[in-house]
C-alpha cells in the first residue's frame, strides 16, 4: 500500500477511535438545555437543607464519631435509643415554605452511614430502632405536599460500613489495631451498596429533583475520588433513573463534561459569581445558622435575622441560591432558635421575595449604591436595592439618570420621590453629577429587617 494511503487510513482509524475511547458515559447537554432543566431551581433562590441523624443525639457535631474517635460498639447506643417521638414532618415543611424556601434537601444517610428509609440493603436504618418507622417517606411526603421540591444528600463516605475502607477521614484511621483488622475490606463491595442505596432512593420516591452527593477527597494520602466511588458510571445511572434530576459538584468530576450541575461552595458566599473557564455557572452555597450541620446544643454563635437576611440577598445579587440548613434534634423537633429565624426570614420574604424569586444579579450597567445588595429580575426588569444600613434621607445612585421610570418601598408599596439635590450648595460641594439620581428617602428607617426600593426601569 503507498505510503500516503496507509496514512490517510491511519489518521481516519484514529479520528474514529479516539474520541470513543476518552468519550465519558455523561450526558452531555448544551447551555440552553441545561438552563432550562434547571429553571425552576434558579428562579426558587432558597432552600432548606436538614441534617438529621444519630448525631443529633450527643448533640455535638454530625463529625462526632470521627472527632472523638468512637467505635462502632460505643455508637450503638444513640441507634438503640433512637426514638423522635415528637417528629412531625407536616410542621417541618410548614415551616420551610412560611420562610420562603421552594425546595430542601435532607441526608437520607450521612458520613455515619445510618440510614432514614427503610433500604433492603442494611439493618443500620431507623425502622430497625425503637422508633421503629421510615422517616424519609414521611419527610417527602410532607414537604411534597407543601409545594416544595425534593432533594436527598447522600454520603459517599460511610463509617458504618464493614468494607468501607478506612481513610484519613475515618473515625478510626489513627487506630493501628482497627487498620490492620480492616486490611481486608473490599471497596468493591462497599461500590455495590452505594450503587444499590442510590438506585433506591431513587426509585423508591417517585420524582427526586436534585441530589447532594457527599464527598470527595482525592488529593494527599489515604484520600477518596472518583475510582473509589466510580464516580462517572454513578452519575451515570442517577441521570437514567432521573433524567431531569439536578445534581451537585462532589464526585471528584470537576474536569468532566456533564459531571455535575452547580457548584457548592460551603459555609461562604464567593466574592463574585463563580465561573469555570470564564463562564458563569450555577451555584449553591450551603450555610448553617450556627456552625456544626447536625443538631449541636451548645454552640452559641448562630447568625441573627438581620445576617441571614443578608446571606441570602447576597448570594442572589451574585446568582446563586442559599441553601439553609435546619439540625432538628433527637425528639424530631427544630430548635426553638432555628425556629424563630425561620420565622423572621419568613416575615421578610413575605413583603420582600419579588427580589429574591427569578432574581439575579443586576446587569453591569448599574452599581450598588453605598451599603447595598442589588438584585435584578430579567422577566419583569426591576432592579432591587437591598439597603444593608439605612441613610440619612438621601440614596445617591451614580450613573441612574435617565433609567428610572417609578421608585417604591417594596414592602408596602409607598413612592419614592427622587431627583437631583434639593439643597442649594450640596451640589458645588458634592460635585454631583448629572448621571446620578437621589433618592429621597424618610429618614427613619422602616421596619423590616432589611428594607427594599423597588425600581421599575425605563
Ligand atoms: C461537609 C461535611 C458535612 C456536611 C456537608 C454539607 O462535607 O462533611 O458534615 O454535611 O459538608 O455541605
Amino acid at each position: 500500500m503507498p505510503f500516503k494511503k496507509m496514512l490517510f487510513l491511519l489518521v481516519v482509524v484514529l479520528a474514529l477511535v479516539v474520541p470513543a475511547l476518552s468519550q465519558s458515559l455523561l450526558r452531555v447537554e448544551t447551555d440552553a438545555q441545561k438552563a432550562e432543566r434547571m429553571k425552576w431551581w434558579t428562579e426558587a433562590r432558597f432552600g432548606m437543607f436538614i441534617h438529621w441523624g444519630l448525631y443529633a443525639l450527643p448533640a455535638r457535631h454530625e463529625w462526632v464519631k470521627n472527632y472523638e474517635h468512637i467505635t462502632d460498639e460505643e455508637y450503638q447506643k444513640y441507634f438503640e435509643v433512637y426514638n423522635p417521638d415528637l417528629f412531625n414532618p407536616k410542621e417541618w415543611a410548614r415551616m420551610a415554605r412560611n420562610a420562603g424556601m421552594k425546595y430542601f434537601v435532607i441526608t437520607a444517610k450521612h458520613h455515619e452511614g445510618f440510614c432514614l428509609w427503610d433500604s433492603k440493603f442494611t439493618d443500620y436504618k431507623s425502622t430497625k430502632t425503637p422508633y421503629g418507622k421510615d422517616l424519609l417517606k414521611q419527610v417527602v411526603q410532607a414537604f411534597r405536599e407543601e409545594g416544595l421540591k425534593v432533594g436527598f444528600y447522600y454520603s459517599l463516605l460511610d463509617w458504618h460500613h464493614p468494607e468501607y475502607t478506612v481513610d484519613r477521614n475515618h473515625p478510626m484511621y489513627n487506630n493501628e489495631e482497627f487498620r490492620k483488622k480492616a486490611g481486608t475490606r473490599d471497596m468493591q463491595k462497599y461500590r455495590e451498596y452505594l450503587f444499590n442505596q442510590v438506585r433506591e432512593i431513587l426509585t423508591e420516591f417517585g420524582t427526586i429533583d436534585c441530589l447532594f452527593l457527599d464527598y470527595s477527597f482525592p488529593k494527599g494520602k489515604d484520600g477518596k475520588g472518583r475510582k473509589d466511588w466510580d464516580s462517572e458510571k454513578l452519575l451515570n445511572m442517577v441521570r437514567e433513573l432521573q433524567p431531569n434530576i439536578i445534581v451537585n459538584d462532589r464526585l471528584d468530576l470537576d474536569d468532566v463534561p456533564g459531571g455535575w450541575d452547580f457548584k457548592t461552595p460551603e459555609q461562604f458566599i464567593p466574592r463574585e459569581w463563580i465561573t469555570v473557564n470564564g463562564k458563569k455557572v450555577p451555584w449553591e452555597t450551603c450555610q448553617t445558622f450556627s456552625d456544626s450541620w447536625g443538631y449541636y446544643r451548645d454552640e452559641e454563635g448562630w447568625k441573627s435575622p438581620q445576617q441571614l437576611v443578608a446571606l441570602l440577598v447576597e448570594t442572589v445579587s451574585k446568582g446563586g441560591n442559599l441553601l439553609l440548613n435546619v439540625g432538628p434534634t433527637s425528639r424530631g423537633t427544630f430548635d426553638e432558635r432555628a425556629k424563630e429565624r425561620l420565622q423572621e426570614m419568613g416575615n421578610w420574604m413575605k413583603l420582600h421575595n419579588r427580589s429574591i424569586y427569578g432574581c439575579t444579579q443586576a446587569p453591569p450597567e448599574f452599581k450598588a449604591p453605598d451599603n447595598s445588595l442589588l438584585t435584578y429580575n430579567p422577566q419583569t426588569k426591576r432592579l432591587y436595592i437591598h439597603v444593608l444600613t439605612w441613610p440619612l434621607g438621601n440614596l445617591f445612585l451614580n450613573g441612574f439618570a435617565g433609567k428610572i421610570k417609578y421608585a417604591q418601598l417594596l414592602h408596602d408599596g409607598s413612592e419614592v420621590q427622587f431627583g437631583k439635590a434639593d439643597r442649594p450648595f450640596q451640589n458645588k460641594l458634592d460635585t454631583i453629577g448629572s448621571e446620578t439620581v437621589i433618592l429621597k428617602l424618610p429618614v427613619k428607617k422602616p421596619g423590616p429587617v432589611m428594607p427594599v426600593i423597588e425600581l421599575i426601569l425605563n
